[in-house]
C-alpha cells in the first residue's frame, strides 16, 4: 500500500475544551491512486490532510508511506492549499524552484544541485501552461494561474504523495474546470498517489478512482465508491452522463443523510434559527 492511515483520530484541546475533528479511521490509498474527500465544512478533511503531510500529529494511529511511519513533513509529499501560498516576494520561477533550493540547503539528495532541478522546472513551467509568465510575481498572476504555479511547486520534488486540499475551492467555474482538465491530464500521464479534497462532488467524481464520502464532525468515512468511468472518457461532458449523474446523486444523498440541518452553516443555509446550542463548530 502507498499511502495508509490506520486508526488515525483527532482530537484537538483548546481554550473552549475538546474538539473531536476525526473519528479514528482507516484509509488505504493504492499506488498512483485518485482519491477524493468530499463532506461536510468542518468534518476533519484538512484535519486528516494534515495529518497525512505529517504537519500536524494524530491523537490516535498512524500513518505509513511505503511501509515507513511519517512523522513529519517531508519531500516524499506535495502539498497544495486552497488559499494563495505562493512567496509574493519571489518570481513565479522561483516560487516554482523553491523545494529544490530547500531540500539543496538541507543537504537532501532529493533536490540535488540547485542548477539540476533548472531542466524540472522548466517542464513543469511548461505543462501548467506558465512558462511565458515564469518571471512575473504571484501579484501579476490571475487566481487559476496562482493555483498552477503551486500545482508545480508541489509536483517538483518528484513527490511519491500528492495531497491538496479544496485547491481550486476559490477559483470561478470556467477557470476551475480548466484547473481539472490540467489534473485530467497529469492523471493520464504521470500517474501520482493523491488525495484531494473538494466541496464539488462533479469534481469529486471526474477526477477520482474512489470517493470517499465524510459524515458531519468528528468525521469518519460513511462510504466509498468507486468510479469507474474510463480515464479516455474524462472530461467535462462527462458530467451529463446518465451514469455519472446516478454516482452523483448516491453521493448527494449521503452528505443529506440524518445529518442534514446538524451545522451552523446549515441553519444558515436553509434559513434555520439557532435555537438549540449549536453543534460545536470549534471556530467562529
Ligand atoms: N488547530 C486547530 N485547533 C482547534 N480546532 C481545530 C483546529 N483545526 C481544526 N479544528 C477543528 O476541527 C474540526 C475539523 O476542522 P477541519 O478544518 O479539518 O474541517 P474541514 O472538513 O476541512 O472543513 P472545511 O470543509 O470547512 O474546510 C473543526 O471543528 C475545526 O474547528
Ligand atoms: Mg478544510
Amino acid at each position: 500500500m502507498k499511502l495508509s492511515l490506520r486508526g488515525v483520530s483527532k482530537t484537538y484541546s483548546g481554550r473552549r475544551g475538546e474538539t473531536d475533528a476525526l473519528a479514528p479511521l482507516d484509509m488505504a490509498v493504492r499506488e498512483g491512486e485518485f482519491i477524493s474527500l468530499v463532506g461536510p465544512s468542518g468534518c476533519g478533511k484538512s484535519t486528516l490532510l494534515h495529518i497525512a503531510a505529517g504537519l500536524e500529529p494524530a491523537t490516535s494511529g498512524a500513518v505509513e508511506l511505503d511501509g515507513e511511519r511519517v512523522l513529519g513533513p517531508g519531500a516524499e509529499i506535495g502539498l497544495m492549499f486552497q488559499q494563495q501560498t505562493l512567496f509574493p516576494w519571489l518570481s513565479v520561477r522561483e516560487n516554482v524552484r523553491f523545494p529544490l533550493t530547500l531540500a539543496h540547503h538541507r543537504g537532501r539528495a532529493a533536490g540535488g544541485a540547485p542548477g539540476r532541478g533548472a531542466a524540472r522546472v522548466e517542464s513543469l513551467l511548461r505543462l501548467v501552461g506558465l512558462w511565458d509568465f515564469r518571471d512575473s510575481y504571484p501579484a501579476e498572476l490571475s487566481g487559476g494561474m496562482q493555483q498552477r504555479a503551486a500545482l508545480a511547486r508541489a509536483l517538483v520534488g518528484k513527490p511519491e504523495v500528492l495531497l491538496m486540499d479544496e485547491p481550486f475551492g476559490a477559483l470561478d467555474a470556467q477557470t476551475r474546470e480548466q484547473m481539472q482538465e490540467l489534473v485530467l491530464h497529469l492523471i493520464q500521464h504521470h500517474r501520482i498517489t493523491t488525495l484531494f479534497v473538494t466541496h464539488d462532488v462533479d469534481e469529486a467524481l471526474l477526477l477520482s478512482d474512489r470517493v470517499a464520502v465524510f459524515s458531519e464532525r468528528p468525521g469518519r468515512v460513511l462510504a466509498t465508491l468507486d468510479v469507474t468511468f474510463a480515464r479516455a472518457a474524462r472530461s467535462s461532458a462527462l458530467k451529463l452522463d446518465e451514469a455519472f449523474l446516478h454516482q452523483k446523486r448516491e453521493i448527494l444523498a449521503l452528505l443529506r443523510g440524518r445529518d442534514r440541518f446538524e451545522t451552523q452553516r446549515d441553519r444558515l443555509l436553509f434559513g434555520l434559527t439557532n435555537t438549540q446550542s449549536n453543534s460545536g463548530e470549534g471556530g467562529p
